[in-house]
């Protein structure tokens, strides 16, 4: 996300390195004759080759038709803050995290808490290629393959009990393999959550993979959440625990900066940020900041109605 806390970073410091990374990307695929759809990205990376590839994985018809940014650029343009602070970060750090052994803590207000093993989380559950679009809150934006599995039917098995309200999420604690979690760049561990409706809804999933391939270690491997219709940072990485609560939880981001912040973070172009404007994106790969931003990131159909009677200025 920023680069500093947040209170102390100007939003013309944000904007050009996204478009500097974007146009050197853009270059790098160019160069490769790889543009557009990820069949194409695969003739790029050894990378992608290196990750392992899932099996079992259905097509989902909530994904978007629009072609998907390449494994170049999604793997090599990051956020994830206990590697970095900077974009370059995870990717030239996170290789050094063992994702394997991984077990996920499932606690709180359920009937069936337990400590899984990320296999056994997810094998019930029917894998799914999701093609969504992603919007982070700098204003770049991006359409990645995920797959992964629907959160809804997950919470479904572990069952959630009647003042569960709210689903709170845990990223991994383990400075020796995290080099940001050495610094201050944030409170650790990095915390998200959502209300239970927003967990439940359909498009939410848990990803396990990009492109086919497990995640890499820089995307949030091995499983973490994705929400498309909301700033990409409370899309929490590396998940160890999942805890089912009756109030709203704490979110690293608000805890960081509460005027910047909120807990909700739905993707909206009427309510810019303090220091920049929501109402356009950079597309990963373009050089300018000119594709209008879409109420929900183009998700307003579907998910609208969550906030029925709600201010979104004041619930931000
Ligand atoms: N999760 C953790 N644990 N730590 C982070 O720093 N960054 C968030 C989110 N999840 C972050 C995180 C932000 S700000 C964004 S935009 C997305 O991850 C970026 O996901 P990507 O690197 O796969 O594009």
């Amino acid at each position: 996300m920023l680069l500093k806390r947040a209170s102390d970073i100007r939003s013309s410091e944000i904007t050009p390195e996204a478009v500097y990374r974007s146009r050197r990307e853009f270059l790098q695929t160019a160069a490769a004759g790889a543009l557009g759809a990820y069949a194409g990205a695969s003739l790029l990376s050894d990378d992608l080759w290196a990750q392992a590839a899932i099996a079992g994985v259905k097509k989902s018809p909530l994904s978007t038709t629009e072609a998907t940014h390449t494994w170049e650029q999604v793997t090599q343009y990051n956020n994830f803050y206990e590697f970095g602070t900077q974009k370059s970060d995870p990717a030239r750090y996170a290789a050094q995290l063992k994702v394997k052994p991984w077990t996920v803590k499932v606690d709180g207000l359920v009937t069936k808490p337990a400590d899984y093993a990320l296999e056994d989380l997810i094998k019930p559950h029917q894998l799914e290629e999701r093609i969504y679009r992603f919007r982070c809150v700098e204003a770049w934006s991006a359409v990645i393959p995920w797959v992964g599995v629907s959160l809804a039917d997950l919470i479904k098995r572990v069952q959630p009990q009647g003042k569960a309200a709210y689903v709170a999420f845990t990223t991994l604690q383990r400075p020796s393999e995290m080099p940001g979690q050495r610094t201050s760049s944030l409170d650790w561990p990095y915390v998200e959550g959502l209300r239970m409706d927003e967990a439940m809804h359909p498009l939410t999933i848990l990803a396990t993979g990009i492109f086919g391939k497990e995640l890499p270690n820089q995307n949030g491997a091995p499983i973490r959440l994705v929400v498309p219709w909301k700033y990409g940072f409370k899309s929490i990485k590396s998940i160890v625990r999942i805890s089912f609560v009756e109030k709203m939880p704490p979110t690293s981001w608000n805890i960081a900066n509460a005027a910047e912040y909120g807990f909700y973070s739905n993707v909206n172009p009427m309510v810019d940020h303090p220091r920049w404007s929501q109402s356009r994106e950079t597309r990963l790969g373009s050089f300018v900041k000119n594709k209008p931003t879409l109420m929900f990131n183009g998700y307003a159909d579907q998910v609208s109605k969550l906030y029925d009677g709600m201010d979104l200025k004041k619930f931000y």
